[in-house]
C-alpha cells in the first residue's frame, strides 16, 4: 500500500512539473525529428537536454545554429541563449530527466530490434 502511495505521489509531482514547465526533458537523437521536437519543448518553456553522439550537431546547437532545413537558426539561438536547450554527446543527463524521448535511427532491415544495439552501444561509450 505504501508503495502505491509513493507511486501516486510521484505521478502527481510529475504531472505538476509538466504543468509548471519545470519538468526536464531529454531528447536522444537531434536529427530531423529530434531537433524540431527539442525546440518545440524549449519554446514551450521546458528545459531540454539533447543527447547526440554527433559532436558537430552538438556544437552547432551550442553556437545557436540549425542544420535542419525547416528550423531557423534564430529559433535555436533564442532558446540556447535563454538556457532552455542544451546539447551534448554524453547520455548522463538521462538520469536527471523527467521524460526521455528517443529519436534515434531505426533501420527497418532485419533484425527488427536494431534500435537497442544503437542505444546500448552509445551508453557504453
Ligand atoms: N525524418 C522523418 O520524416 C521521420 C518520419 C517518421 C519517423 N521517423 C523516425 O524517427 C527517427 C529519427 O529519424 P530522423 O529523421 O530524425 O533521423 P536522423 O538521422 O536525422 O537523426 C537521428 C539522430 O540520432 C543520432 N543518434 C544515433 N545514435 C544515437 C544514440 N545512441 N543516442 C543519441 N543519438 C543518437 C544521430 O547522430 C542523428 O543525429 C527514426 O527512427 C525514423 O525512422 C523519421
Amino acid at each position: 500500500m505504501a508503495h502505491l502511495t509513493t507511486e501516486v505521489n510521484y505521478a502527481q509531482r510529475l504531472h505538476q512539473a509538466f504543468e509548471e514547465r519545470s519538468a526536464r526533458i531529454a531528447v536522444m537523437g537531434l536529427g530531423y525529428v529530434g531537433l524540431p521536437l527539442a525546440l518545440a519543448f524549449a519554446e514551450a518553456g521546458f528545459s531540454v537536454y539533447g543527447v547526440d553522439p554527433d559532436l558537430a550537431k552538438c556544437r552547432a546547437i551550442a553556437r545557436g545554429e540549425s542544420y535542419v532545413g525547416d528550423v531557423s537558426s534564430e529559433r535555436v539561438a533564442e532558446v540556447v541563449r535563454e538556457g532552455r536547450l542544451h546539447a551534448q554527446p554524453a547520455p548522463d543527463v538521462l538520469a536527471q530527466a523527467d521524460a526521455v524521448i528517443i529519436c534515434v535511427p531505426t533501420p527497418l532491415s532485419k533484425p527488427k530490434t536494431q534500435i537497442f544495439p544503437i542505444l546500448f552501444r552509445r551508453q557504453k561509450a
